[in-house]
């Protein structure tokens, strides 16, 4: 299999970070007009976690790191850069990567943030492994961290039961011959803007009193079309580097697609012909985390022995943009 990079980098350790806090769908049906039945079958969620106030995403992430670190057995000065996902950051500037790097103290790295939605993640494993094939660096932290709490307007049905607050982490270094990411693809579809965004608070609307009464810095979304976009884009990468790279369904170990919606989840696994046993979930346990998804996913597979040295493995993604792509990797 030919290496994309021109190094072989991949994922050496992976950590997470989620709030105490649990809102059940029953905890949000007295919220709002809505039901367990209709989140349960409608998405699959059946909890998700909210931080407490004053608690942002540069806090989940740093725990993330923190947990990533310790599994590598590393310390937070042996990391070069920390690239950071996410579509929450504390503040607009400076970069949540700073806010992260001052509270783990790792005095050697320097950092930024990407946005790419729900695909940040995904978009920042690459970037952050490009700065070890491409500028030599030797050890990189992608972090992906979101408190989708902060822009959900908890009194909108139509995205208040979708979306959770955590955090997952991935330590990149340069690996065996034949491993970490093997392939990638991205996507950038600009015309897919006004169905998922946050029209509020940026240079074309910044925040008044007008702004907020009209509820513009929460999510607004079109559900159907973002739905339709997720399973046709994630299937059709997924299966373009699966083809690309000889690669069968049956070789397959794990398919980790993003965690927006178990049907679109589903939906996409059918597409590939895998059966559901080989997907990573845990929507239903922490419902959409944006940028947290992918990463808390490997986490959670690894710990749970998923996820083995060899192993083959599809990270596929979909975001507001739209923005959407994979990765293929074998598992170091
Ligand atoms: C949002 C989503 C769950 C809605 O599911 P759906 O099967 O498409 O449902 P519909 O849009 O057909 O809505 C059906 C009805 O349920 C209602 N409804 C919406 N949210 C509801 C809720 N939480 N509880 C009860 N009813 C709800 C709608 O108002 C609609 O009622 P109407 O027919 O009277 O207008 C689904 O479209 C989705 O997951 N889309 C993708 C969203 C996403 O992943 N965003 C982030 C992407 S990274």
């Amino acid at each position: 299999m030919k290496q994309r990079l021109a190094l072989p980098v991949g994922i050496t350790a992976t950590g997470q970070f989620y709030p105490e806090r649990i809102v059940t769908n029953t905890d949000l049906a007295n919220l709002v007009d809505t039901s367990d039945e209709w989140i349960l079958t409608r998405t699959g969620i059946r909890t998700r976690r909210w931080v407490e106030p004053g608690v942002a995403s540069s806090d989940l992430g740093a725990e993330a790191l923190k947990m990533a670190l310790e599994r590598r057995g590393i310390t937070a000065d042996d990391l070069d850069a920390i690239v950071v996902a996410t579509v929450t950051p504390d503040m607009f500037f400076p970069c949540t990567a700073a806010l992260i790097q001052h509270k783990i103290g790792a005095s050697n790295a320097y950092g930024f943030d990407v946005n790419a939605a729900c695909s940040s993640f995904l978009f920042g494993l690459t970037t952050g492994a490009g700065l070890i094939a491409g500028l030599g660096m030797k050890r990189v932290a992608v972090v992906g961290c979101d408190v989708m709490t902060s822009i959900m307007d908890k009194s909108d049905r139509n995205t208040a039961v979708l979306f959770g607050d955590g955090a997952g982490a991935a330590i990149l270094e340069q690996v065996e011959e034949g491993y970490g990411i093997l392939d990638f693809e991205h996507r950038l579809d600009g015309s897919g803007a006004p169905f998922l965004c946050m029209p509020g608070g940026g240079s074309l609307h910044p925040s008044t009193a007008e702004t907020v009464a009209a509820k513009m810095h929460y999510i607004h979304q079109d559900g159907k079309e973002v739905y339709k976009r997720a399973v046709r884009d994630m299937a059709e990468v997924s299966r373009l580097m699966l083809d690309r790279n000889g690669i069968g369904t049956g070789d397959l170990a794990l398919f980790v697609p993003h965690q927006a919606n178990v049907r679109i989840m589903d939906a996409a696994a059918k597409r590939l012909e895998l059966p559901s046993e080989r997907m990573a979930s845990n929507i239903g346990e922490f419902a959409n985390t944006t940028s947290a998804t992918l990463p808390t996913a490997l986490h959670q597979s690894v710990e749970t022995g998923k996820l083995h040295k060899g192993d083959l493995v599809v990270l596929a993604a979909f975001g507001a943009g739209f923005t959407w792509g994979g990765a293929l990797l074998r598992w170091v």
